[in-house]
């Protein structure tokens, strides 16, 4: 079926406003009428699995960089994480015990699909997670988890994203339950939460306007930092990603605890530092780190909830308000602002937003 934009200014628009939907779309295929977590086919046996290797390009690899904490958290079995590209001719030991899960929007990644066929008949099994169902990673790997986020067009990721990070959520919870490592109190908890988040994500969208007003004076800067830490760490890599892809603004991210190793010294009064910071367990160690900016008179964005902002709000810039989740669930709905100031940001610049210089969707040879 064709897409068009639906009313919207651009493709990347209607699927950042999409994902309530889409995200509503893959928790029902993937939780039952009591809540339980139900694969496809025949499922995963995480019995023999010991370890998981997570190998993907671009935003898909981020996803994987945030499913590593889920699953060395929740599950507790270890991961490695590596982009195809390097994977594919380090030639990895792939040891026994070790399943190897590759995420692809399109499942046509050239470098990712190479990866995928050096892992096959050494690894114990192959999994991966997908939009397209009859792509090629898809057919070769030993069970392919659709992420239901339906056609995505603008090159930029943002549904797929939040799709390929609920998917990987409920599946390092299903490893958690086979392993033992969760309750069943806290299991249920947690997909209730998930069943809310499509919710809690329209309410984000709903306060949008202030992401765009923000991004009016970040589309005059030449530079953008992005922090976080622990689930924020990957969080801010997207939204650096984000950022360059499509305003062609400078962005990095850092592990906020690695800001005084290098960094810090690129803070002055002109660098935007966005701080991803839900008010979590690690909060405290985040705000000393943004305390460490603002005495070098840097400028703090801070994405954060309700008590995150009161808690820190002294000498920051601009603050974005979320809705407050389980920390567990923040990643998902940290995506939101970060796709929307990269994508008000772009706008305000006039770029091409979805159709960015030098990018393809989808990058089918090497
Ligand atoms: C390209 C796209 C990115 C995408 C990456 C991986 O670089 O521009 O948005 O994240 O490829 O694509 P895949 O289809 O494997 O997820």
């Amino acid at each position: 079926a064709r897409v068009d934009k639906a009313g919207y200014k651009h493709f990347m628009a209607k699927e950042i406003a999409e994902q309530p939907q889409v995200l509503g779309d893959a928790l029902n295929f993937y939780l039952d009428a009591e809540g339980k977590i139900a694969l496809p086919g025949a499922g995963i046996d995480f019995a023999g699995i010991e370890r998981l290797t997570l190998v993907a390009c671009g935003t898909a690899y981020y996803a994987c960089l945030t499913a590593k904490y889920w699953f060395e958290q929740l599950a507790r079995i270890p991961v490695e994480v590596d982009v195809a590209s390097e994977f594919r001719y380090r030639e990895p030991p792939i040891t026994q015990g070790t399943a190897a899960l590759f995420v692809s929007q399109s499942g046509e990644t050239a470098d990712t699909l190479a990866a995928l066929r050096y892992c096959a008949g050494k690894a114990e099994r192959i999994l991966s997670v997908v939009n397209v169902a009859e792509s090629s990673i898809a057919r070769e790997s030993d069970l392919a988890l659709p992420i239901l986020a339906g056609t995505e067009i603008g090159v930029a990721s943002t549904k797929a994203f939040s799709c390929q990070l609920t998917v990987l959520l409920l599946l390092a919870l299903e490893a958690a339950r086979q392993k033992g490592q969760i309750g069943a109190e806290r299991l249920a908890e947690l997909t209730t939460a998930l069943r809310g988040l499509p919710a809690v994500i329209s309410r984000a969208l709903d306060d949008g306007a202030h992401a765009e007003a923000i991004s009016q004076q970040l589309a005059e800067t030449t530079d953008v930092l992005f922090l976080g830490r622990g689930l924020m760490y990957p969080l801010a890599l997207e939204g650096a990603l984000k950022m360059k892809e499509i305003s062609y603004i400078h962005a990095e991210a850092y592990a906020s605890g690695e800001l005084k190793h290098g960094p810090i010294a690129l803070i002055d009064k002109h660098v935007p530092v966005v701080v991803m910071a839900p008010r979590d367990g690690l909060f405290d160690k985040t705000v000393s780190n943004m305390q460490e900016v603002l005495a070098r008179g840097g400028k703090v964005l801070l994405i954060s909830d309700k008590a995150g902002i009161e808690a820190a709000q002294d000498g920051i810039w601009q603050s974005i308000e979320l809705p407050q989740v389980d920390p567990v669930l923040a990643p998902i709905l940290y995506a939101v602002p970060a796709q929307l100031i990269a994508y008000h940001t772009a706008v305000a610049k006039g770029t091409d937003v979805d159709q960015p210089r030098n990018l393809a969707k989808s990058v089918t040879v090497e």
